[in-house]
């Protein structure tokens, strides 16, 4: 902190003022570890702006090694030999976890510093085997996907007649049908923060009333008949019932035959359960800062995924990129001021718990991040950087992102919440993460097609070059970004 300070203050004092200044400051900061979480209001936003300009040439080789140079296609090969190798990576699994050791080795063998897994606590649900039979008006095997935390069916099956809604309203007004009934929710696509509430509540509200199980309308942009799986909440308070999501297509023809008014029974059979917690990894790594090894720039994606298709969008591309950071400065020769550190996370897909217990961990040194990103919304071609911050701080990343410029990545957003990293930027830590053109995310998202396929060599280098030019600015800067 205090070479921290002293730096911080140099544009605006002579020194000879520093020796008091830092004291005095020093003596202002209540417990917070001795660390400058306080506003620093000395620092001179000019300055720093013309340092940053002096990394134009830096920012340029990093993003002409890494779309046209050595590194070219780079992180597509790394990313489709793991997932290719390993499939989907589920918590709770064997084959997460051998996934997470070869990670480990990768790392190493690419020259990273001080890699290593830290263990998290995650919880174990495990799917089974599972069916949902449309009896009447015609025998027809429904396209589902248990979700993500349910209970399952007894052995022989939940059979009983269906109703179908097309919002929570229309379910509370319809309560006196629900006692008994399976509830098919068939809620138009809105937006995934508007309509993943179905996924999240439709058993909540269907117990509420009395239903026996709910299947819900799959959250997604669009459809080839396949169904979107995820995680979903109880209540304590409320009976836990077995839900499901259906394909878009059996959810429409299923409101089309109550439409119609005719009479639908289904059996619904889901093997799921919850077994004990059991540990997982964040995946770690580093490249080791040469004057503050203590300050961290922290990049990361996570490794975990859904059961079904191959996790290569959600998130092998948002951990890859983050890999390639780290992974392209130690190629280049480069050695940042502050510490680059990678994390991909495990346990995401389950509620965060692998963030979570990283941030639990760690919380101590605070003061000591500087800045943390993650990508969770695609590796599709970018175009910017969307960051949380103090004023000043959003001033200095935005001149970061002008230098972007020869990957067409410009575009600087101020961001909302809603970041997995949150937890951070409540101790004041700016977040950040990557803005690309990910239109068709939830095509695919919790599906079979998230594949390989979805990505594309070409998109992911000009991510990865944008992931690694704003790390490695922001550890290469004289000083921390301020915070509020
Ligand atoms: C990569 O090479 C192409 C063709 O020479 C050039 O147009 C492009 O600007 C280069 N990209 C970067 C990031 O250097
Ligand atoms: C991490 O968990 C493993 C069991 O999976 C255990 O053997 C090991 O001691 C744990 N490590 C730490 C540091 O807690
Ligand atoms: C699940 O179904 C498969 C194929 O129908 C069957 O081989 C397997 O034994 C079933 N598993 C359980 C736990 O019933
Ligand atoms: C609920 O019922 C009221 C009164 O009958 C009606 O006006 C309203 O449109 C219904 N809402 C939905 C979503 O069905
Ligand atoms: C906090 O930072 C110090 C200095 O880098 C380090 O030695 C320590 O292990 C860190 N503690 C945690 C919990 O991250
Ligand atoms: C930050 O900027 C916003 C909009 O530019 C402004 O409304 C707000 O007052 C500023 N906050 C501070 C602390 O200067
Ligand atoms: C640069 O990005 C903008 C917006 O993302 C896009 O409209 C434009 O076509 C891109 N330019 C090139 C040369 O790819």
């Amino acid at each position: 902190m205090a070479l921290n300070l002293l730096h911080t203050t140099r544009f605006a004092f002579g020194g000879w003022f520093l020796p008091i200044l830092a004291v005095l400051l020093v003596s202002l900061v209540p417990v917070s570890n001795g660390k400058s979480l306080l506003k620093r209001p000395n620092y001179d936003l000019q300055k720093i702006k013309e340092e940053i300009a002096s990394y134009k040439d830096v920012a340029n080789k990093i993003m002409d090694f890494v779309v046209n140079g050595s590194a070219k296609g780079q992180t597509y090969n790394r990313l489709a030999l793991f997932t290719d190798t390993f499939g989907n990576r589920l918590v709770g699994t064997q084959n997460l976890e051998n996934s997470i050791d070869f990670m480990l080795d990768q790392l190493k063998k690419d020259g990273l510093d001080n890699v290593h897994g830290e263990n998290v606590t995650v919880p174990n649900w495990v799917r089974g085997n599972e069916s949902a039979m449309l009896l009447e008006p015609r025998r027809y095997n429904l396209i589902m996907l248990g979700l993500g935390s349910s209970v399952g069916t007894p052995p022989e099956g939940i059979t009983a007649e269906a109703i179908v809604v097309s919002s929570f309203d229309e379910l509370t007004n319809r309560s006196s049908e629900v006692p008994g009934k399976i509830v098919v929710f068939n809620q138009p696509w809105v937006s995934y923060p508007v309509s993943v509430a179905y996924r999240d509540f439709a058993a909540v509200h269907t117990a509420q009333l009395g239903g026996v199980a709910s299947l819900v309308r799959s959250i997604a942009g669009f459809s080839i008949h396949s169904p979107h799986t995820g995680w979903q909440d109880y209540s304590d308070k409320v009976k836990k019932i077995p839900t499901a999501c259906i394909a878009v297509e059996d959810a429409e023809m299923l409101a089309r035959m109550a439409a119609r008014g005719t009479k639908i029974v289904i059996q619904l059979k889901m093997q799921a359960k919850t077994l004990p917690q059991s540990i997982s990894r964040n995946t770690v790594a580093e490249v080791a800062g040469s004057v503050h090894p203590e300050q961290v720039v922290l990049v990361s994606g996570h490794l975990d995924s859904w059961d079904v298709g191959q996790g290569a969008m959600d998130d092998g591309g948002g951990a890859f990129i983050s890999w390639q950071a780290l992974s392209v400065v130690r190629q280049l020769g480069l050695r940042p001021k502050r510490t680059m550190r990678m994390v991909m996370w495990t346990g995401e897909e389950v509620g965060g718990v692998g963030s979570l217990q990283y941030y639990q961990r760690h919380k101590a040194n605070a003061s000591n991040y500087d800045l943390v990103m993650e990508s969770d919304m695609g590796t599709f071609t970018p175009y910017g950087i969307e960051m949380r911050g103090s004023n000043d701080t959003l001033e200095i990343l935005k001149s970061i992102v002008e230098l972007l410029g020869p990957v067409n990545a410009t575009t600087f957003r101020k961001g909302e919440d809603g970041l997995d990293v949150s937890y951070w930027e409540k101790d004041g830590v700016p977040g950040g993460s990557l803005l690309n053109h990910n239109e068709h995310y939830f095509w695919f998202h919790h599906s079979d097609g998230d594949t390989m396929s979805v990505q594309d060599p070409h998109s992911m280098d000009l991510c990865a070059a944008v992931w690694t030019v704003v790390s490695y600015i922001v550890a290469d800067l004289d000083n921390m970004l301020p915070r509020n």
